[in-house]
């Protein structure tokens, strides 16, 4: 016989309710600097139950970056007075032409640079400067790291991603 308690069906959720979003981290670097700070940075993402996309911009256009709802966190070195690394170029020199719209666009930028340098961390500023004026919407300010990189960047990834959780 069945019990009085057999018609009633608990449903177990069927997602946990996630207050991380999906997120696109690019990273423009020569050395690999950049690239482990973004790496960093998507760890921490993934803990926190987010998908994560990790990739170079050598194979990056600026219209790649404008998928609806899916911030952007872009880490970028600078190099000889001021350039982008090698590898980075025809994306910064396109992202500055501002022909792409970035209306729709929450972002972030880390640049990578010396402090010994003049123009210290100059293209992650050029960058995040682009994306402004493009119509991208920032959603942290932008951190500059210098020789001390590897021991921030933990710390970097937990601030972005906190700020990264008050989007709409
Ligand atoms: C030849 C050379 C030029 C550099 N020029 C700059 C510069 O103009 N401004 C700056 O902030 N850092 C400069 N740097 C420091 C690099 O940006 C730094 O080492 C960074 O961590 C490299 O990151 P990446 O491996 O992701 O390219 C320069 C380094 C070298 C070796």
């Amino acid at each position: 016989m069945n019990s009085p308690t057999s018609s009633w069906t608990i449903y177990e959720p069927i997602a946990k309710v996630r207050s991380v979003k999906d997120l696109s981290i690019y990273y423009g670097t020569e050395t690999g600097n950049s690239r482990f700070v973004a790496e960093t940075i998507a760890a921490e993402a993934r803990a926190r139950g987010a998908e994560v996309s990790v990739e170079d911009l050598v194979n990056v256009t600026p219209s790649r970056l404008t998928v609806p709802g899916r911030p952007v966190v872009i880490v970028i070195s600078t190099w000889n007075r001021g350039k982008p690394p090698f590898y980075a170029r025809r994306f910064c020199e396109e992202l500055e032409k501002g022909t792409v719209r970035m209306d729709s666009v929450h972002y972030a930028v880390v640049g990578l640079g010396d402090e010994h340098y003049e123009l210290f961390c100059a293209c992650g500023r050029n960058v995040d400067a682009a994306l402004e004026k493009a119509g991208a919407v920032r959603f942290a300010e932008r951190v500059d790291l210098g020789a001390s990189f590897r021991k921030l960047a933990p710390g970097v990834a937990k601030t972005l991603l906190d700020a990264m959780a008050k989007l709409p």
